[in-house]
């Protein structure tokens, strides 16, 4: 499963890194890192509640 967030949708909610932080990374200043990578499978349910808790909706799970 591909894991990857849009930068010019993300406004720095930070919901992602909360819901799951060991998928999501943020930057200094609370923005999600790019991300475009494949997530082992224990990490796709972690993966798909950041995706979900973001209100941008920055981030795709395919
Ligand atoms: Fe950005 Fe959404 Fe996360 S707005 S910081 S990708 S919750």
């Amino acid at each position: 499963m591909n894991v990857i967030v849009d930068t010019r949708l993300c406004s720095g909610h930070a919901r992602c890194a909360a819901s799951a932080p060991e998928v999501f990374e943020l930057d200094d200043n609370g923005y999600a890192l790019p991300l475009e990578q494949d997530v082992p499978p224990d990490r796709l349910d972690q993966a798909r509640e950041g995706a979900f808790a973001c209100p941008e909706r920055a981030i795709t799970v395919d």
